[in-house]
């Protein structure tokens, strides 16, 4: 699928770094876009412009997002100056925290020099813990009498690149009602959840919790399909059994979400039934401290990359 040209009519998008999360949701844009389930009017047009670290990377990035502009420089004037400046400009800060405090020094700069006072501000999004808005907007802070920067912190997953990613988000003050909406539209193509925090360390536990939990559940499902294996299922059926399990039992929780946990746990135990026994052995082996502890561990070390 072609990304459009910007225009006047689109929100343009530019992704600064193009890695493991900045691809999973152009995925799941693409798939946007070649979905024949919905109707042009339910499309948002999005042009795109990524920015990369490595030669290397521009045409391998090209080649797989035709109609997104590439470059390799974040100083490139096409990325910020437009012959046709879109509706809205949204800034996806894609790259690990360490590299933040330089690539918005580098937005910066480049709107403090370049940009036409008429041109609106585009929004500054992230996706990395630890970083607080006042951060961000002490890197952004644009010369003497300028407007500053909008910015939304947000906490995406990888499952995004099949538009099934969860998100929570928390916005600056001055961020204004329809700066926060073209954002939300924005991650509401690749994630049907889609959830405002009302204070700002929540964003660092949305990460431990959301923003990590594909690994903690494929973690399961690798135990699983090894465990299967391991008593005599071929590795595939297993793979196969696991994985439809964990669809149907997502499906099933979001779908039913008045129901509590525990009342669909207690559903699938019968009581002095096997699978109350396998239940009573993850509970012997610490099962519940271990996930609060992965938790733990992990919201520490994203409150320390700020
Ligand atoms: N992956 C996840 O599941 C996930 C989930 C939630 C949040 N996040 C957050 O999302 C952010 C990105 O994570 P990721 O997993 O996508 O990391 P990643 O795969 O390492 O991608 C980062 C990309 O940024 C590029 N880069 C670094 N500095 C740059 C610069 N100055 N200009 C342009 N590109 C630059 C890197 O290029 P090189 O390849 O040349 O180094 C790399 O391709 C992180 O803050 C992470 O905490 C990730």
């Amino acid at each position: 699928m072609h990304f459009v040209q910007p225009s006047r009519t689109t929100t343009h998008l530019t992704f600064v770094g193009g890695g493991t999360l900045a691809c999973a949701i152009l995925d799941g844009l693409s798939e946007q876009a070649a979905s024949t389930a919905l109707r042009p009017s339910q499309r948002t047009d999005y042009s795109v412009s990524i920015t990369v670290r490595r030669q290397e990377c521009i045409e391998q990035i090209s080649k797989r997002y035709p109609g997104a502009y590439v470059t390799d420089n974040n100083d490139d004037e096409k990325l910020w100056l437009f012959d046709h400046a879109p509706a809205v400009h949204i800034i996806l800060i894609c790259t690990k925290p360490h590299s933040t405090s330089d690539v918005c020094e580098r937005i910066r700069l480049a709107h403090d020099k370049s940009c036409p006072p008429c041109q609106n501000l585009p929004v500054v999004v992230t996706m990395c813990p630890g970083i607080t808005i006042s951060k961000l907007e002490t890197w952004l802070r644009l010369g003497k009498n300028q407007n500053s920067f909008t910015v939304v912190r947000t906490m995406p997953n990888t499952p995004v690149s099949i538009r099934q990613g969860a998100t929570a988000f928390f916005t600056s003050e001055h961020a204004t009602d329809e700066e926060v909406e073209s954002v939300v539209a924005l991650f509401r193509v690749f994630s049907p959840c889609v959830e405002r925090l009302l204070e700002e360390n929540l964003l660092d536990v949305a990460a431990a919790v959301s923003g990590s939990g594909p690994a903690y559940i494929f973690q399961l499902y690798k135990c699983l399909v090894a465990a299967g294996v391991e008593c005599g299922l071929p590795e595939g059926l297993a793979r196969a059994l696991v994985t439809q399990t964990g669809v149907g039992s997502s499906l099933l929780a979001n779908n039913q979400a008045e129901v509590p946990l525990q009342k669909m746990i207690r559903d699938v135990c019968v009581p002095g039934g096997s699978t109350e026994k396998g239940m009573k052995s993850l509970e012997d082996a610490g099962f519940q401290a271990a996930v609060a502890n992965a938790v733990s561990r992990s919201l520490e070390a994203n409150r320390a990359m700020g």
